[in-house]
């Protein structure tokens, strides 16, 4: 095949640097259409000589008559060859333009374009964002480029590893502000042409990912400080939000996360300006664009008069996160878009140090268990899963590369880098990635050269010793799916590990070259007393004095669950440490024994443990919810939970957590259910806080009413109504609520082809909502029902949802066989503990 046929480019040419100027017009030309228009000059060397220049080009049209279409100049001497023609290729988005002769090995040319594209409201690439100020509708041009929108903004080289040094000039109208990844060289001057318009050219960028830029055109206000090294810290927002105070939070705790990463990194923030923007819509939670850091705005701004805890602790999560790519990702990205479970997996992991440092009594650190390790291992228990690592010629299509990002690459990857962190202690894992960090500064790389430089850090001191590489011991986590269940008999001490599988014999498992066993580093503590580090390897049964007890004695493996893996003791050391767990529902373990872990629940209000029993009551939820079984485990649930929903009301703290629990408790406290939904949908129109508005989407979706909750539905596919950005998490939540679910799924049905085309099923929300609508199902008619969902749409097929499919396919047949083998007894015990 030819090379513009495949989606990966050729190594022939490497950009060495961009000039780019953009013109986004925010009114409506006389078709109606908004549109921006640009030019661009890249400067790039050739590797090895050929007669075709491939670079990435999405619905881009070029303005001038085709053979026309650029202009190709030697640099220092080189002759350029004469162009023969040059033509768009849809399907790998490229520009390709053939040349009558070859360029040269060694030699530089440069290739100017101009070109139009629309500024639609999309979301992706260049793209417009609207709001309202008061009866004033506003229009804003902002970008969305990764993973592989940039091409849908100016025509450039648009993987990750071929970093160049971009100049960027923004024109745009006069009393607007123009920002982007730097500063601008000077000030705005008026545009000679036309002095309704001004000029505004940004320094030139460190050398870096086309990923990473961003271009922003808007009336936004600001408040800023310096942080303690001098880096100018400002947070955007409308101006209205702004005024109120609403960028107050992010901006109190983003010089400190600043330093702290500076810190832990071993490295100064690699810009001289950390700029962060709250936009109206935004299809991710935040993008790390470096030095211009893109939010939605509930991602960002925090009301201190209406947004609850649960917000504020989101904000400072997001920015952690985000800020740690600053460093992690964007000074050293990997290669390719198959590692970037290393990046977003490392950056999940340390958003939860960079976050301790800015609020360090919330105990946030401990939030990765329940929000990470636990979640993830329900989907890493699936047949269908698949390892952290994909290989590198299996990701090609952006499709491919949205799938990326799933909570395999996010939750997995940052459980499995705090375990590797965990047994190499925090100071030799922080000396390793600064040595890291120092070596590949605007480079690229893969997942090994970590391992390496960490391996390094090993070998330089004594204290810690492994019984292997760190490459042979991760290997073994990143390159097979899943993870171990650990058994331990304290009566002989006997250890051993196996592939923990929901379903122990599934249809079908994909073969290991490791054949599912891991080298699995083991903390216990006896009797409250901590025990030194134990590895597990290999089949064989292992046996140690460390797991043996005698007479009360008990034996609690993997403290803080830093370990990538479940637990199972004998029957009792669980009954000995039951009031200790935190939560289990492996189905190895009996289901009641699961269920007696929640009765000390009532007396219990600390958030952690809660978190844990709730997440793991709500598969009880989701399966018998729409049994015999509802009435007495709605009883038992409103008991356990009454004196926890006080206290959190006392303290006006999340209680939101609360809510897939469907309680009567709380419908009453929330606005929009049953009666009042005509005026909860009145206030969400009018809502001018997002966090706000946010509430009343979700609470909108819990109406009882049939005819209300697809009427809902309906808007969702209404961009007037339901922003872009939330369609798929409203359909969920309706999907969520009881009574939604057959409506969600009967309406994903019918609609999935415009969905799917007009809401972008390349884009990663896709798998949610798959996981979303599918999430109750548990009998043989819905398995049914999914299988012909996917036969009916083999043609369009599922984006980046294929997998989250796959697994939904699984997950059902699962949960069919433990429905049938739990039912009887659940029902049993929710009823005696009822009475
Ligand atoms: N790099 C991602 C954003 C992203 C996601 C870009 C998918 C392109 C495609 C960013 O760093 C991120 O991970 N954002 C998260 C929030 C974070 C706190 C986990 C998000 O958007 O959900
Ligand atoms: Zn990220």
């Amino acid at each position: 095949s030819q090379p513009w046929n495949r989606y990966r480019l050729p190594q022939t040419l490497a950009p060495e640097s961009y000039n780019v100027t953009l013109r986004p017009y925010l009114t409506p030309n006389e078709q109606g259409l908004y549109i921006f228009t640009g030019s661009s000059t890249v400067r790039f060397t050739c590797n090895e000589p050929t007669d075709v220049i491939i670079i990435h080009s999405k619905q881009l049209s070029y303005t001038t008559t085709e053979e026309h279409r650029v202009v190709l100049r030697g640099v220092g001497g080189a002759q350029p060859p004469d162009i023969d023609r040059t033509e768009l290729v849809e399907l790998t988005q490229y520009l390709v333009v053939h040349l009558k002769g070859p360029l040269e090995a060694g030699s530089l040319y440069e290739m100017d374009t101009k070109f139009q594209g629309e500024l639609a409201d999309d979301l992706a690439g260049f793209y417009r964002s609207e709001y309202m100020d008061g009866d004033v509708r506003k229009v804003l041009a902002t970008t969305q480029m990764a993973p592989s929108d940039a091409r849908k903004s100016f025509p450039c080289f648009d993987e990750p590893s071929m970093k160049a040094s971009f100049n960027i000039t923004l024109i745009h109208p006069r009393d607007l502000t123009a920002l982007s990844n730097m500063q601008p060289r000077g000030p705005s001057v008026p545009l000679p042409e036309d002095a309704n318009w001004s000029i505004t050219e940004f320094e030139s960028t460190p050398v870096m990912s086309t990923y990473l830029l961003v271009f922003i055109v808007s009336e936004f206000t600001y408040v800023e400080s310096k942080s303690p090294n001098d880096v100018l810290i400002r947070i955007w927002a409308r101006p209205s939000a702004t005024a109120e105070g609403h960028g107050s939070y992010a901006l109190n705790v983003t010089g400190p996360i600043l330093s702290f990463f500076a810190g832990h990194y071993d490295t100064p923030y690699p810009l001289d300006k950390s700029d962060q923007i709250a936009l109206p819509d935004f299809n991710a939670g935040a993008m790390e664009n470096w030095g211009l850091v893109t939010y939605r705005e509930t991602s960002l701004l925090f009301d201190p008069l209406s947004s609850s805890s649960s917000n504020k602790e989101r904000v400072v999560t997001v920015i952690a996160h985000e800020l740690a790519h600053q460093w992690f990702g964007n000074l050293v990205t990997v290669a390719w878009w198959n590692d970037l479970w290393l990046n977003e997996g490392f950056a999940s992991y340390v958003e939860y140090l960079g976050a301790d440092y800015a609020e360090p009594t919330w105990n946030l650190k401990d939030l990765i268990v329940v929000n990470d390790v636990y979640p993830v291992m329900a989907v890493d228990a699936l047949a269908s899963s698949h390892p952290l690592r994909t290989p590198a010629d299996e990701v090609n299509t952006p499709a491919q590369i949205n799938e990326m990002f799933d909570s395999i690459a996010y939750n997995k990857g940052a459980s499995v880098l705090r375990m590797l962190s965990d047994f190499l202690t925090e100071e030799l894992f922080k000396k390793g990635l600064a040595s890291y960090l120092h070596a590949f500064s605007y480079q690229s790389t893969t997942y090994l050269d970590l391992w390496e430089h960490l391996q390094k850090a090993v070998d330089n001191q004594t204290a810690i010793r492994l019984p292997a590489t760190v490459r042979t011991i991760m290997d073994r986590w990143i390159l097979q799916m899943g993870f171990p269940l650990i058994t331990v008999d304290t009566k002989t001490g006997d250890i051993s590990q196996q592939h923990f599988l929901l379903d122990p014999d599934p249809n079908v498992t994909r073969p290991s070259e490791f054949n599912y066993l891991w080298i699995v580093p083991i903390s216990s503590i006896r009797n409250g007393t901590q025990q030194e580090e134990y590895w597990l390897q290999g089949e064989a049964k292992n046996q140690s004095e460390l797991f043996r007890t005698t007479g009360d004695e008990w034996v609690l493996l993997n403290l803080n669950v830093t370990g990538y893996y479940q637990v199972n003791y004998d029957e009792d050391n669980w009954s000995k440490i039951q009031t200790q767990l935190q939560t289990d529902l492996a189905q190895k373990v009996p289901v009641t024994l699961a269920l007696n872990n929640t009765l000390f629940l009532s007396g219990e209000t600390e958030y952690i443990p809660w978190q844990a029993a709730l997440s793991s009551l709500s598969y009880f939820q989701l399966m018998f919810d729409r049994t015999e079984v509802y009435g007495p485990m709605q009883k038992y649930l409103q008991k356990q939970v009454k004196p926890l929903f006080e206290y959190f009301q006392a303290t006006t703290s999340n209680w939101t957590q609360l809510c897939p629990l469907n309680l009567p408790l709380c419908l009453n406290h929330r606005p929009g259910w049953r009666e009042g939904v005509g005026l909860a949908w009145e206030q969400f129109r009018n809502a001018t806080l997002v966090n706000e508005a946010d509430k009343l989407r979700t609470g909108l979706a819990c109406s009882t009413q049939v005819w209300i909750l697809n009427r809902y539905l309906s808007y969702t596919l209404n961009p007037d109504l339901i922003r872009k950005q939330d369609a798929t998490s409203t359909i969920i939540s309706i999907a969520n609520n009881v009574v939604g679910q057959t409506l969600a799924w009967d309406f994903i049905q019918s609609n999935w082809r415009k969905l799917f085309l007009d809401y972008g099923g390349g884009s990663f929300s896709f798998s949610n909502l798959i996981r979303g609508v599918t999430r109750r199902f548990s009998t043989e008619y819905e398995l049914k029902q999914l299988e012909k969902f996917q036969a009916d749409n083999s043609d369009i097929g599922f984006g980046s949802g294929t997998r989250a499919l796959e697994q939904a396919l699984e997950k059902t047949q699962s949960n069919i066989k433990w429905v049938n083998e739990n039912k009887d007894e659940v029902l049993r015990w929710f009823t005696e503990h009822t009475d």
